[in-house]
């Protein structure tokens, strides 16, 4: 097949498409991009991967990400901290619950970058197999827990809350821990376990 004019002195109809092609892309490299809005500000950070330490559990961290990157996705896919679980990934379920300076957030709607400064605890590193904490023994205590995927979260959420309300009642558990979702609807043993923690934290247990 010709590519160029035919016996006609036309042009076939591949040699016609090639040659549009050619001369888009002759024109695309010619034409000025318009330059990133930001790239002469120095201020603005990104949009490439940029240098970011973030304090997880007691630990310094550093990584390369781009700014738009969540904590809950830096968490999960680059440091290999699977706790928090990424679910609505719209701050609806609290599955992905950390801590930022002792106070429960959504990772999943949180940029690593803004956690930079702060003292982020996950599920990591708030009890151990061998040392849980109150909120952890508590949850087996009750058997709180059915398929686990949210327990990682309220777990988290949970310790935040009894530190902050020991001996608190399950009504006020109920309201505090509003922010978490169980789809397999657990929610009776742990209020329970979670009272139960409220008031090990005061150490009237
Ligand atoms: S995954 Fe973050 S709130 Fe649901
Ligand atoms: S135990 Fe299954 S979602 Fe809560």
């Amino acid at each position: 097949m010709s590519n160029g004019p035919d016996e006609n002195g036309g042009f076939s109809r591949r040699g016609f498409l090639k040659g549009i092609g050619v001369g888009s892309v002759a024109s695309g490299l010619m034409a000025p991009f318009a330059p990133l809005r930001g790239a002469e500000d120095p201020n603005i950070r990104g949009p490439g991967e940029i240098p970011v330490t973030l304090k997880i559990n007691g630990q310094a961290k550093k990584l390369n990400i781009e700014p738009r990157v969540t904590l809950l996705d830096a968490l999960r896919n680059r440091l290999d901290l699977t706790g928090a679980k990424k679910v609505c990934d719209r701050a609806t379920c609290g599955a992905c619950t950390v801590l930022l300076d002792g106070n429960p957030v959504y990772s999943c709607t949180l940029l690593a970058v803004e956690a930079e400064g702060h003292e982020i605890t996950t599920v990591e590193g708030i009890g151990t197999p061998t040392n849980l904490n109150e909120v952890q023994k508590a949850f087996i205590k009750h058997d709180a827990q059915q398929c686990g995927f949210c327990t990682p979260g309220f777990i988290v959420a949970s310790t935040a809350f009894v530190r902050k309300n020991p001996n608190a009642t399950p009504d006020q558990v109920r309201a505090g821990l509003g922010g978490n979702l169980c789809r397999c609807g657990t929610y009776a043993g742990m209020l329970l376990a979670v009272a139960d923690a409220a008031k090990a934290q005061k150490g009237v247990a």
